[in-house]
């Protein structure tokens, strides 16, 4: 009973992130990047290095199919390589927000 909680609450995450994702601030995105994300991606054209194994946020946002709110979704749910930042929903939709405008 209580295993299917989780995939209740993602299935909700899902369903309310393209709502979140128009409300996104990129601005504030960026200051988040930078904060978090810095020490593994190159998250800005004027960072010059990061774990040069990581995919920069620039290439990321080129990946066909790439949407703002698959990407929220990825942010939100925890995976191996990347630490689990317990990002707020509004948070991660500001991060995609911010990676999809590097992509431009
Ligand atoms: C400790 C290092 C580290 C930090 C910090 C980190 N990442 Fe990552 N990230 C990785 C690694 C390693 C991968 C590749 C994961 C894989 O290959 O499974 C990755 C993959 C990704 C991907 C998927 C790329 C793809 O090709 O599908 C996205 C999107 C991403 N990171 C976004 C972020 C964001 C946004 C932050 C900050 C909130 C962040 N990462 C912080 C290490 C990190």
């Amino acid at each position: 009973m209580s295993r299917k909680i989780p995939g209740l609450l993602l299935l909700i995450a899902v369903t309310a992130l393209p709502q979140a994702a128009l409300a996104a601030d990129a601005a504030n995105g960026e200051k988040l990047a930078k904060r978090w994300c810095a020490a593994c991606h190159v998250v800005a054209s004027d960072q010059k290095s990061g774990n040069t194994q990581v995919a920069p946020f620039s290439a990321i946002a080129k990946v066909p199919g790439f949407d703002a709110a698959k990407l929220a979704l990825y942010l939100l749910t925890p995976h191996p390589k990347m630490p689990d930042m317990n990002l707020t929903r509004s948070e991660a939709a500001d991060l995609a927000a911010y990676i999809v405008s590097q992509g431009r």
